[in-house]
């Protein structure tokens, strides 16, 4: 498994999806959760490698598949609110933010109010625990057959951009998983808003709920600043491809591939348009894709056209500029 993987790496191409016939059954994969083994799973934003968040053995797998810091604590999924609230303590503004946005992309950081729901290592010792109850009827299918809650980081090798298809899941961690759920493309393409309501409300990670949607339901958000420790998977440099990342081009020099965004178009077999309408939802479908198609030109870099900050493009920001390496 590490030889097929390897040998993309080096060649930057992958010739060869591993295991990639392995295409299970909700069954079969509920199976594997409760036998304490690892499921590809999709989600509306990217896929994730799902495990028992009840089980530390299953958990410190998903650690180990991953290449993750100890240190970054997971999201428990669960298939609805009520089942949110058996693991975590929820206030009025929590209340409100899952009622207006599950299931969906949002997740909560919370007071853990069961510890054996999801366990320590999961949480990587907090006293909170992150939930979210995503939106994806095949992720849902499985939480309500599998009736615990399920931890799912993002089913790439930590620092690597998240996968948004099913091949690029079983290219990043397929062969540490049980089970492989296909749920095709993810429509969302982007990670879900990681909110805390522990102290104040407060915008742990930017992500698929913009600031505004979520400010219009519990008015204006507190700031983030000196709450870095409270959002430990923050500190990293992430989503990165292979090649360097530049932002904010308008245009690519010689060898490098390029991003395009609305008005600002490449031509070439190393250019690929986020949107060409400079739609910000199609751009976040298509980004993390979009890096690993350049990245597989073998370009000098890979230049991003500027993305207006506004809306979803917050997020869209953020991603880029971690993997262009000026965050972390
Ligand atoms: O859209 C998503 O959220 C995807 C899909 C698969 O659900 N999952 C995902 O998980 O992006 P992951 O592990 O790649 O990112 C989880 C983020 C990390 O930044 C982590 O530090 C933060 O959530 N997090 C988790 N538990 C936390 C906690 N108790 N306090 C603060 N931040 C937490
Ligand atoms: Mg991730």
């Amino acid at each position: 498994m590490d030889g097929a993987r390897e040998s993309g790496r080096d060649g930057g191409l992958i010739l060869e999806v591993p295991h990639v016939a392995r295409v299970s059954t909700l069954d079969e994969a509920a199976d594997a959760l409760a036998a304490g083994e690892l499921v590809i799973l999709p989600t509306e934003t990217v896929y994730g490698l799902a495990a028992d968040a009840g089980n530390p053995i299953a958990v410190a797998k998903v650690f180990e598949a991953k290449g993750r810091p100890r240190f970054n604590p997971l999201i428990a999924h669960v298939a609805d609110l009520e089942a949110a609230e058996r693991i975590a303590v929820f206030d009025e503004r929590a209340r409100a933010l899952a009622e207006a946005f599950w299931p969906g992309p949002l997740t909560l950081v919370l007071p853990i109010r069961d510890e054996a729901l999801v366990c320590d290592l999961a949480r990587a010792g907090l006293p909170t625990v992150a939930v979210r109850v995503p939106g994806h009827a095949k992720a849902r299918k499985l939480l309500e057959r599998f009736g615990k809650p399920v931890v799912a980081p993002s089913a790439n090798r930590s620092g690597r951009p998240s996968p948004t298809t099913f091949e690029h899941a079983i290219e990043e961690t397929g062969p540490s998983a049980a089970a492989a759920l296909d749920g095709g493309d993810c429509p969302i393409g982007i990670e879900s808003t990681v909110v805390s309501a522990v102290d104040g409300v407060r915008l742990l990670r930017p992500g698929a709920v913009t600031r505004s949607e979520i400010e219009a339901v519990v008015g204006s958000l507190a700031s983030a600043n000196g709450h870095g420790a409270g959002s430990p998977g923050r500190l990293a440099t992430h989503y990165a491809p292979r090649s360097p990342v530049r932002i904010d081009v308008e245009a690519p020099r010689e060898g490098e591939a390029f991003l395009g965004f609305g008005p600002y178009a490449g031509a070439g077999p190393r250019s690929f348009s986020l949107s060409a309408t400079g739609d910000l939802r199609e751009a976040a479908a298509n980004l993390f894709r979009m890096l690993r198609e350049a990245d597989r030109t073998h370009p000098s870099a890979i230049a991003v056209a500027p993305i207006p900050h506004e809306g979803l493009g917050e997020a869209l920001n953020d991603r880029l500029k971690r993997a262009a390496g000026f965050v972390g």
